[in-house]
């Protein structure tokens, strides 16, 4: 009924990844959801290099590297969570560029994250690390491209927060407060990732029958 993209911005098999497959797992738990894992760990990123081709082509990013794999799990998904180390107190240069590379997606596919929902989750080496603002940057990554931000159930903020200790996936394991809330996420955005695809077959059929146009808006630019 939904699929849910997690997507792990680490490049090491550590605090992050284990927490966005828990997520994932929660988020399982509830009947319907498909998931589906993608993280940065072993693949080539190049950076954004603001060549413009996207605008000047109607293209999604002409780099031909690891990155095109994700293009399409991102379009077909319904749910995402993507989960950052905390690096300098924001998130992985890594992630950075996986959300840089994915900008495109406004002009080449107008409207298809609109009203999709999307959670995130940072893990600092230490408790206040900077969590608050890596989570900041995953979900404005959501509201650029019209998506609803999930916080999930219950005390959980705006996200799952890990402190690992530096530990990688024990330093995870071992925070058994952060993991409640990563796994709270997880059922949350799975719910929410429910009902938003719902809402939005619904919606299309209903402005399809009041004729009201819902396709993507074209981007502003004099502003
Ligand atoms: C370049 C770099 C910068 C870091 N900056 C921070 C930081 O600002 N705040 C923090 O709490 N931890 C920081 N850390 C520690 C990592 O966030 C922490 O070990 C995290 O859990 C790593 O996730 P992983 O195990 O999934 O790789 C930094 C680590 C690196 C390599």
């Amino acid at each position: 009924m939904a699929k849910i993209l997690g997507i792990c911005g680490s490049v090491r098999k550590g605090a992050t990844e284990h927490a966005v497959r828990e997520a994932l797992k929660a988020a399982e738990k509830i009947p319907g959801i498909e998931t589906e894992f993608w993280t940065v760990r072993g693949k080539k990123i190049g950076y954004c290099v603001h060549c413009d081709r996207c605008i000047r082509d109607k293209t999604m990013c002409v780099i031909q590297d690891d990155l095109k794999e994700l293009e399409n799990l991102v379009l077909e998904a319904d749910g995402f969570i993507i989960g950052s180390p905390v690096y300098d107190m924001n998130i992985s240069a890594q992630l950075t560029a996986v959300f840089n590379r994915l900008r495109p997606i406004y002009l080449v596919h107008p409207g298809v994250l609109k009203n999709k929902v999307g959670g995130a989750i940072a893990t600092g080496g230490t408790r206040h690390g900077g969590q608050e603002f890596a989570l900041q940057a995953i979900l404005n990554f959501y509201i650029m491209h019209e998506m609803l931000a999930c916080g999930g159930l219950g005390g959980c903020y705006n996200g799952g927060k890990i402190w690992s200790k530096d530990m990688k996936a024990q330093g995870a394991i071992d925070d058994a407060v952060g993991m409640d809330t990563v796994r709270r996420l997880g059922r949350g955005v799975a719910e929410a990732a429910i009902v938003t695809a719902l809402g939005r077959k619904e919606w299309r059929e209903k402005a399809k029958e009041l004729n009201i146009d819902i396709e993507g808006q074209s981007p502003l630019r004099d502003h």
